[in-house]
């Protein structure tokens, strides 16, 4: 761990063994939809082209010695999306997990998973419970999965559950441990793909001093060497901001 003073609470700096990497990236998964339209492909086949995407990204991540990568994978306003859509989304999830999980384990991935996750209904939750204490015991990587995530609410939830305590009791410190990410190392890295430029509700209060990455690549098209080129990004913006 680093013990240098820093001006900001990232993490990033002198971390990784005296590398310049991030420690936590998280990805907003943008571009499925157009990707498949692109091809005149019905929706699923994006997605189902986001999860290899998944796959790619997450051995990137392992190899790049980052500790968390956390995934927008399904948002609070995605149940407005038509029922069939959801319901493929929800499909996917659970096949790629049932896939996964002998890989995963393999490489040393834990789960965890942020939002609501819940309203996914009893055979898909169990199953993402199963996976989540099937790779409990692993640390190379935590892979984070936001599902029916929302930050609003999650920051809603958070002011909740500190309602009851002394105003004194309640800092910065108190407010992030009440948060779905509590015990998370800082988030240094945000990357959304696809060109919007929009954080649209995901990890508000976590990205307060992350670094932001815009990319114009399609998730579906997202691989180990736009994970690189992201770091590679990320390093040279820490390098500027080491040398003020
Ligand atoms: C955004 O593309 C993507 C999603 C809403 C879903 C992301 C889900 C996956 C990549 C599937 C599997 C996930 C895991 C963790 C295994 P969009 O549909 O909004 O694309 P568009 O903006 O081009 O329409």
């Amino acid at each position: 761990m680093s013990s240098a003073v820093e001006t900001r609470p990232s993490t990033s700096l002198g971390t990784n063994g005296g590398g310049d990497g991030p420690r936590h990236v998280a990805i907003i998964m943008d571009g499925n939809g157009r990707w498949a339209a692109q091809r005149g492909l019905p929706r699923v086949a994006g997605h189902r082209a986001g999860a290899e995407a998944v796959r790619k990204t997450l051995r990137a991540a392992a190899e790049h010695q980052v500790e968390v990568l956390t995934l927008y994978a399904f948002s609070s306003e995605n149940w407005r999306r038509p029922e069939e859509e959801v319901s493929d989304l929800k499909g996917l999830l659970g096949y790629y997990l049932e896939r996964e999980l002998d890989a995963l384990d393999k490489e040393g991935v834990r789960l965890r998973l942020i939002g609501d996750y819940r309203a996914f209904g009893p055979e898909l939750v169990a199953r993402l419970d199963k996976a989540v204490e099937r790779l409990s015991g692993n640390s190379r990587l935590t892979l984070v999965v936001a599902l029916n995530y929302g930050a609003r609410a999650e920051l809603v939830a958070a002011a909740k559950s500190l309602a009851g305590q002394p105003a004194e009791a309640i800092d910065e410190a108190a407010f992030a441990a009440a948060l779905d990410t509590a015990g998370l190392p800082e988030l240094d890295l945000l990357i959304r793909t696809s060109g919007e430029v929009r954080l649209s509700n995901f990890l508000l209060w976590q990205a307060a001093y992350a670094e932001l990455l815009f990319v114009p690549t399609l998730w579906p098209d997202f691989d180990e060497a736009c994970f690189a080129a992201a770091l590679g990004e990320f390093s040279a913006r820490q390098r500027r901001f080491g040398g003020r």
